[in-house]
């Protein structure tokens, strides 16, 4: 495959310049007439800026998708995020703010400030959510990004508040629909850097902190896990050193050291009073996803997407990904068992020994406990990107697939039918690039079969994104 140009993933490498919409989309098959409300989806989408090419998939601008389902039709809209990382980059021919894996063309006293000064990146290419009743495009500092969610217009900038503080945050809040509010944490960078938990009151009341510990070199953390009662920092041992980062001589992420001695640190706090409940240990690894994760008795059970090391990084750099070159391992699912009756090490088992990322499940039904099915974007063996959406059922250890020839699907978003009485019942919505056509569509499967309902053929192709949710109509 990685011979064959016409079925090359690259082109979702290239950039995406049009700004289309709303327009509608020729469907194949039926959307069911149920499936009513708006798929918002985000990710890189302009890595050629000027005359420069910005280092990583992750470095990307943002760009902000929307289809609109209604009476069988699906409406089309996108934009690009038009954060002050986006405008000053576009004016200055140049990433203008520090990136993941790449650094403006700055003077040593400008770099000192890249992470410290409040002037860091607002390029929210990594998920999209609801803060406060505001919708925002997130990447990784806490600087989300406001805009409306018909037009897509950006709205601003809608910082994490000083209360809170912090450089860094996450693109992977959890709702919590009991308590009505998201959590999310920060890190503190500074002499003494911080963890600080916190939560978003759904009702647009202020943020307020639930918890915070010291920390001396802080992990690479792209989600957290959430029960029903705690909250979980999976501290990897990709960690850095905050003077690395003041110094700011390399961009973002290479400042970090991996240091598997240290191995896996599981953090668990209670959520309402914030207390650090246990810590615990388990040998080194790396993930960027949290699957899901529940109460069993005196256990957590705690699911993530898990590699052996953080190369994936390295593999994603643009470069690579351009000349469509195979990438060689994908997270596979695992489930840590942490005890918080005794210190005993965590364990980890396989759940099944499938490559799967981008992991979704019935988040409105299961999210904080028990569940049974995973879906995710699969890489099939002898694959060289993701190529498939797998669905894993926890329970039997079995999964199954969709796969066409030269398609590469992005992240499944699980939409439950109204009314639905059991986990799982409802369709998947994938963005997937048709590399043979050099477009992309909107891919409607059966969550439970994985068998395909209907398709809406876009314009264009849209470069690999990250993360979207839906949103039903109101
Ligand atoms: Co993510």
């Amino acid at each position: 495959m990685a011979g064959s140009d016409r079925a090359s993933y690259a082109t979702g490498f290239s950039d995406l310049d049009d700004e289309v919409g709303p327009i509608p989309l020729v469907v194949r098959g039926e959307f069911p007439a149920w499936l009513q409300g708006t798929l918002l989806r985000n990710g890189p989408a302009k890595f050629d800026i000027g005359s420069t090419t910005v280092n990583h998939w992750f470095d990307g601008l943002a760009m902000l998708h929307r289809f609109e389902f209604g009476g069988g039709n699906v409406t089309y809209t996108n934009r690009f995020l038009r954060s002050e990382a986006f405008t000053e980059s576009v004016a200055e021919g140049h990433l203008a703010l520090g990136g993941f894996a790449t650094d403006p063309c700055r003077t040593l006293f400008q770099r000192v400030a890249s992470v410290f000064s409040p002037h860091y990146t607002d390029n929210g290419n990594v998920n999209i959510d609801v803060f406060g009743g505001a919708t925002v495009a997130l990447t990784e500092t806490t600087l989300p990004v406001r805009f409306d969610p018909q037009t897509l217009a950006t709205m601003g900038q809608a910082p994490i508040s000083a209360d809170v503080g912090g450089q860094l945050s996450i693109a992977h809040p959890h709702h919590d629909k009991a308590r009505g509010c998201r959590f999310s944490y920060v890190v503190q960078f500074g002499p003494h850097s911080h963890y600080r938990l916190f939560a978003i009151p759904d009702d647009g009341s202020p943020e307020r902190v639930i918890a915070e510990i010291p920390v001396d070199k802080p992990a690479y953390m792209h989600s957290f896990a959430m029960t029903e009662r705690y909250l979980i920092l999976t501290e990897f041992p990709l960690v850095v050193d905050p003077l690395k980062l003041l110094l700011a001589l390399s961009p973002f992420i290479r400042n970090y050291e991996w240091q598997p001695e240290r191995g896996l640190r599981f953090r668990v706090f209670d959520k309402d009073s914030g207390e650090l409940i246990a810590s615990r240990a388990a040998k080194a690894a790396f993930a960027f996803h949290h699957i899901n994760a529940f109460e069993d008795g005196d256990n957590l059970q705690i699911d993530a997407s898990v590699y052996d090391d953080p190369t994936i990084i390295d593999q994603v750099y643009l470069a690579p990904l351009r000349a469509g070159e195979p990438i060689a391992a994908i997270g596979r699912p695992i489930r840590f068992t942490l005890s918080l009756d005794d210190d005993a090490p965590v364990t980890s088992t396989v759940i099944v020994d499938e490559m799967l990322e981008l992991p979704r499940m019935d988040y409105g039904r299961c999210a904080g406990r028990p569940y049974r099915y995973i879906w995710g974007a699969g890489q099939s063996p002898g694959g060289v990107f993701l190529d498939s959406i797998v669905r894993v059922d926890v329970a039997k250890g079995e999964t199954s697939r969709w796969f066409a020839e030269g398609c590469f699907p992005g992240e499944p978003v699980f939409v439950s039918r109204p009314g639905a009485e059991q986990e799982g019942e409802g369709v998947l919505l994938s963005v997937v690039l048709d590399a043979i056509s050099g477009t992309s569509f909107l891919l409607l499967l059966d969550a439970r079969t994985l068998s395909e309902i209907a398709r809406a053929q876009c314009p264009h192709k849209i470069p690999f994104g990250l993360h979207g949710n839906f949103y039903p109509a109101t």
